[in-house]
């Protein structure tokens, strides 16, 4: 920082040292210079994050109400020292919590607007806590596709696939932009999860048959998969859910939450 502004007004040297040295006390002194830092208004709920190492940069604090006409949300990413202001919210009483990579939702905080909430980030027991709020595209990505080798395929009484899906990345282009997701994501808690409301069944193909077959775009669910091959997609689906997702996937945590003071990341942040 000081090499760039050597160049301008002995001044605004000045103000930078005045700034570096502003800075580093209130990292020094800890959490509550820190919360101090922080600057509301009475519209505003502030506050620092901290985790097992000290603040927690990159996470989200969630504020959420039902006390309004219809329920609101609002949520911020905490900076470098784990500052967050959820700024100008409507009169109301929130729920706050955290929620990040490699961390669990951190339990909800009652509060109002104008108030320094400080918060304590939970970190995930396992890979499989901290995976529930990963955005859905991490967890269609663990599903498999069937083997380059497989295509064309050769039909209902060959491998299940229809022999005209050409190829791999044809299959890949029906769920993704072609089929399934053109209407809804995939990896979703409500598409990955399959509830209890609908039934028990034999397998977990038999499960993705009847639940694709759900609601008002039952039909063209149905039709999708049979244009992809009936058999085979509810196996890889059903492959998908009972398989790929119960083993432990890859751990995240710190790293990520640093990237998310840079990138706004499009993390699943809406509460379930
Ligand atoms: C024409 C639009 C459309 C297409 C194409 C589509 N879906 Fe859906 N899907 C919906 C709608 C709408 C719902 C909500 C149904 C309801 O009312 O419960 C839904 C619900 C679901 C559910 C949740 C069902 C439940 O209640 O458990 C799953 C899982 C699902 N879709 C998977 C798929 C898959 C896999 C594909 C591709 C093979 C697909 N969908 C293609 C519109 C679509």
């Amino acid at each position: 920082m000081p090499r760039t502004i050597r160049t301008l007004h002995p001044g605004f040297l000045a103000a930078g040292f005045a700034l570096i040295v502003a800075s580093s006390l209130a990292a020094t002194s800890g959490r509550q210079t820190a919360a101090e830092a922080v600057r509301i208004d009475a519209d505003d709920i502030g506050g620092v994050v901290t985790g097992p190492k000290g603040p927690e940069a990159g996470v989200w604090v969630i504020a959420e109400t039902t006390g309004l006409p219809t329920r609101f949300v609002k949520i911020v990413v905490t900076d470098d020292r784990g500052r967050y202001v959820l700024p100008d919210l409507p009169k109301a009483d929130y729920d706050v919590w955290v929620r990040g990579y490699g961390l669990v939702d951190s339990p909800k905080t009652k509060t109002a607007p104008g108030k320094i909430v400080n918060l304590t980030a939970v970190v995930a027991p396992n890979p499989r806590a901290a995976a529930e709020i990963y955005p859905a595209g991490y967890w269609l990505s663990l599903l498999a596709p069937p083997g380059k080798n497989e295509f064309p395929g050769t039909g209902p009484s060959g491998n299940g696939i229809a022999p005209n899906i050409r190829s791999q990345a044809e299959w890949l282009r029906n769920i993704k932009s072609g089929g399934c997701t053109a209407c809804h994501q995939l990896g979703t808690k409500g598409t990955r999860e399959i509830p209890k409301a609908l039934g028990t069944f034999d397998s977990s193909i038999a499960a993705w048959d009847r639940r694709i077959q759900s609601g008002q775009a039952g039909a063209d669910m149905v039709r999708t998969i049979n244009g992809l091959g009936r058999d085979r997609a509810l196996k890889q689906l059903a492959d998908w859910t009972s398989n790929a997702m119960s083993s432990s996937p890859n751990g995240t945590g710190r790293t990520q939450r640093r990237i998310c003071t840079t990138k706004s990341l499009p993390i699943a942040a809406i509460p379930h």
